[in-house]
């Protein structure tokens, strides 16, 4: 076969990448190692994939250049996936924050966009490993099980590290790195934290959530916590995972709606309650806050200043995590290939032609809520216009 590009992985963004190509009348060839595509498509969401975030902005990625991702993402935009999505019948809802999601199945996104590959003619194979690459005379070899495939084009989109028990790999690095391009250093994303020293004692708490707002460096979320066995969960956890450094703390402001003063205020219209009793929080969790803050017995015998304290303490709470789950556990990984070596309109190696990088593979980093699958069409989409 004579095949204008091949597209390595076929994940979300390889699918997208492969279907655009194919519909612009290019021959592609899209390779996968597992035994299905769009795997990790099938299990997001619950399995119902939430597929987009209508309040998709670039401020919404991490990335070495923030700049990178708006010109893919101002090409292909929320709107136009869900109109892909509505065009196949295919019923959504918004659960929260803008995140849309399948009424029924991740299933129905992944027999999507194998249809709009069927309908450029890609030729889809999995199930093999992928060997060597190499790239001689303007062209690309891919030996894919004991078969070698060529040509002019070829695209990495086969993702990052993070759940490796479903097939994820760093051949995408492996790959940059062996054409000459820079990879940001790859670390676990959207991941559950893990407590030590003196916040062991909040793992006793697993299985409580409560409304939260977490910051994380400059970063703040506005979402649920979980706290775990290990330590801390939840989406605000994990949105606040990504901008989290090793050795930096992690705060917790535990009622983010109360007033400036509550605290007093509460001791002058409940004098007897206790700490834990006017706290809205679940109760093993407002126990455990107040016995940390060591304010026994009822609000009245405690001075205005020492509520004050406390109050401070409960809206800016410091936990020193001591680690991440890792690749185990997180949903994305931050870091990847360089965008200082990619041009941001088609996505092409700026020093290898015809060679593409998209989706999870490269340094753009979405927040929790379908802005990573944003990111893969748009950027998909972006190499498949051109290869
Ligand atoms: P993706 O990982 O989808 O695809 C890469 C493909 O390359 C895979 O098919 C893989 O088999 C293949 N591959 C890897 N190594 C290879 C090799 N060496 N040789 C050949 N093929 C290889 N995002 C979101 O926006 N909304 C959501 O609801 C969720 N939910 C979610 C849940 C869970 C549990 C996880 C782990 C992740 C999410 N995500 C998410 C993140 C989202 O899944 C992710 O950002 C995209 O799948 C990235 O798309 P890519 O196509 O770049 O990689």
């Amino acid at each position: 076969m004579n095949y204008d590009a091949i597209v390595l992985g076929a994940g979300a963004a390889g699918l997208m990448c492969a279907a655009v190509a194919g519909q612009r009348g290019r021959r592609v060839l899209l390779l996968d190692h597992a035994d299905q595509v769009g795997k990790k498509i099938l299990i997001s969401g619950g399995g119902r994939c939430n597929f987009t975030n209508i309040h998709t902005r670039p401020d919404a990625y991490i990335s070495a250049n923030p700049h990178f991702a708006k010109s893919a993402l101002a090409r292909y935009t929320p709107a136009d996936f869900i109109a892909l999505v509505a065009a196949y019948g295919i019923a959504y809802h918004e659960k929260t924050l803008g995140q849309l999601f399948c009424d029924g199945s991740a299933k129905q996104i992944v027999a999507l966009l194998l249809e709009e590959c069927a309908k450029g003619q890609v030729d889809v194979r999995v199930g093999q490993p992928v060997g060597a690459v190499s790239h001689a005379d303007g062209r690309f070899t891919v030996r894919f099980g004991d078969q070698d495939f060529t040509a002019p084009a070829l695209v990495i989109a086969t993702g990052g590290p993070s759940i490796p028990k479903m097939g994820a790999t760093g051949f995408a690095y492996d790959l940059a790195r062996q054409f000459g391009l820079k990879v940001v250093e790859p670390r676990p994303a959207l991941v559950p934290l893990t407590l030590g020293g003196d916040d062991v004692l909040f793992r006793d708490l697993s299985g409580i959530a409560a409304p939260v707002e977490a910051r994380a460096g400059k970063a703040a979320f506005r979402e649920a916590a979980l706290f775990t066995h290990k330590g801390l969960s939840g989406p605000a956890i994990l949105q606040v995972s990504s901008y989290w450094r090793h050795g930096e703390p992690v705060t917790i402001d535990f009622l983010p709606d109360a007033a400036p003063g509550w605290l007093t205020e509460a001791k002058r219209s409940r004098p007897r309650a206790t700490l834990a009793s006017v706290l809205a929080l679940p109760d093993r969790l407002a126990q455990t806050l107040a016995d940390r803050l060591a304010l026994p017995g009822e609000l009245a015998a405690q001075t205005d200043r020492k509520l004050a304290d406390a109050e401070a303490r409960l809206k800016r709470w410091t936990f020193r995590p001591n680690g991440t789950e890792g690749f185990a556990k997180a949903e994305v990984t931050i870091g990847g290939i360089a965008t200082a070596g990619l041009s941001s309109q088609t996505m092409m190696a700026k020093s290898v032609a015809n060679l593409y990088a998209v989706g999870e593979a490269v340094d753009v980093t979405g927040w929790l809520g379908g802005y990573n699958f944003q990111w893969a069409w748009a950027s998909g989409n972006a190499a498949g216009q051109v290869i």
